[in-house]
């Protein structure tokens, strides 16, 4: 079987090289891809992204099953294009991705099926988002309806704040037409998790838990990010919580789409909050978390392959994945700039060979002349599994201690709140 990976960043590299290791896969393509997908063993990449293309690339190199990595090409329709050609494809249509692609709709399917989120409100015009916000108190949060690649959210601190968030996405058009619209929603305490499940029309499969850290800075501070690292298991998802999120969260969800008439297919992703043991959904997402994949996978003992293949045929109901008990940690190492104006070119050195408990995936990575370069924000996760969450820090640490490009940033606190966790 030759698989299609699609996308270009660490989830994807980690797809791919866990793909790369099942008995039943000759072969993982990964498009675009990146400069480790593209040294991975068993794995090579195609320089192509367009939905179309990679349809005429399947077809033609027959590929057995495509798996998308992003959102957006979920949100361009390309689960739907495949399949009216005919090729087996595992992730969410056009439909179900809205999901994620419209923050309002989310909303107001979550509120049609009773799944526990913030109170909220969408507006398209100033004036009446201006009047609501005078009817709430700070911290309230604004966030853009569209996909704004983690960019579309602020978590203001004070009604002012809040008023200028309007003022920016729906007058200055910060956003252009992902913020044309916004959900005014109220704050939620707590802490955060990451809940995802694999997915078929009907049944789910849930994968391990996973923590990330948005913040650019240690001690949860400075910009957001697309996620500065994750680590699995999450210690707030007790027993207790996951048998609510599935009950309260993720069956709903799957049971409202199939209701809706467009079933769910793909990784379902519910970013929750955590507020003494109620989880309370602050978004979906419809496909894997990143960096939350390469611990995932890390520690996923199971065969993907077989799993994904369930999945697609729809026989996840008696599907089950085995998972290392060990903890899996990854660290994001991001170029100078990141995030809003990431430095390329800077030359990457000292990666460390990969072991059984280590793996380094790369996501802005490229190979000029001969040698590895940065090409992008986030440049590689640095992932480690260990028996404590304290080793596997230590695990990955020493690892990055070797590596370094010009203006390397990452955090040194990584897994911070797992640690206390499990020493309260
Ligand atoms: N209602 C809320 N209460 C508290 N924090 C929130 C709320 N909504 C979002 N956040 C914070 O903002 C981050 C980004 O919001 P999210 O809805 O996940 O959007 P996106 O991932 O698309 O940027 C969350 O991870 C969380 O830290
Ligand atoms: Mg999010």
């Amino acid at each position: 079987m030759k698989i299609l990976v699609i996308g270009s960043g660490g989830r994807e590299h980690a797809l791919a090289w866990r793909l790369a290791q099942s008995e039943k896969v000759q072969k993982v393509w990964v498009a675009p891809g990146n400069a480790g997908t593209a040294r991975e063993p068993g794995v090579e990449n195609f320089p192509a992204s367009a939905p179309a293309t990679l349809a005429e690339f399947a077809r033609r190199e027959k590929i057995g099953l495509t798996v998308v990595g992003p959102e957006a090409p979920l949100a361009e329709g390309v689960v739907d294009l495949f399949r009216s050609r005919g090729l087996r494809i595992f992730g969410p249509t056009r439909a179900c991705a809205r999901l994620e692609s419209s923050k309002e709709f989310s909303k107001d399917f979550m509120q049609r099926h009773g799944i526990p989120t913030a109170a909220y409100r969408a507006f398209s015009v100033a004036a009446p988002a201006h009047e609501y916000l005078r009817t709430r108190s700070a911290p309230v949060v604004v966030k853009a309806d569209g996909l704004a690649a983690g960019k579309g959210v602020v978590v203001a601190g004070s009604l002012e704040e809040a008023h200028r968030a309007v003022d920016r996405m729906l007058v200055q058009a910060s956003l252009g037409a992902a913020g044309s619209r916004v959900v005014i929603e109220d704050f939620l305490e707590g802490e955060e998790a990451s809940f995802i499940v694999m997915c078929d029309g009907r049944e789910v499969l849930p994968l391990a838990t996973s923590q990330d850290h948005k913040r650019l800075l240690d001690g949860d501070a400075g910009p957001n990010t697309g996620g500065m690292g994750a680590y699995s298991p999450a210690p707030v998802v007790t027993p207790e919580v996951h048998a609510r999120v599935m009950r309260e969260v993720i069956l709903p969800a799957v049971n409202g789409m199939a209701e809706a008439g467009t079933p769910y297919t793909g990784f379902l992703y519910a970013g929750l909050m955590i507020h003494e043991g109620a989880p309370r959904v602050l978004e979906f997402n419809c496909r894997l978390g990143d960096p939350e994949t390469q611990p995932i996978l890390m520690r996923l003992k199971s065969d993907l392959y077989e799993l994904l293949d369930c999945a697609v045929e729809g026989r996840l109901a008696g599907a089950q994945a085995q998972w290392d008990r060990r903890v899996a940690l990854a660290v994001v190492l991001a170029a100078r700039g990141y995030p809003d104006a990431p430095r390329g070119g800077d030359e990457i050195t000292g990666l460390p060979e990969p072991g059984e408990d280590l793996h380094v995936f790369h996501a802005g990575s490229a190979r000029r002349d001969g040698r590895l370069v940065t090409s992008g924000g986030r440049v590689l996760s640095v992932t480690a599994l260990g028996d404590s969450v304290r080793l596997a820090q230590r695990r990955a640490y020493e690892a990055i201690e070797a590596i370094g490009f010009q203006g390397m940033q990452f955090r040194r606190d990584i897994g911070h709140q797992a640690v206390n966790a499990r020493s309260r």
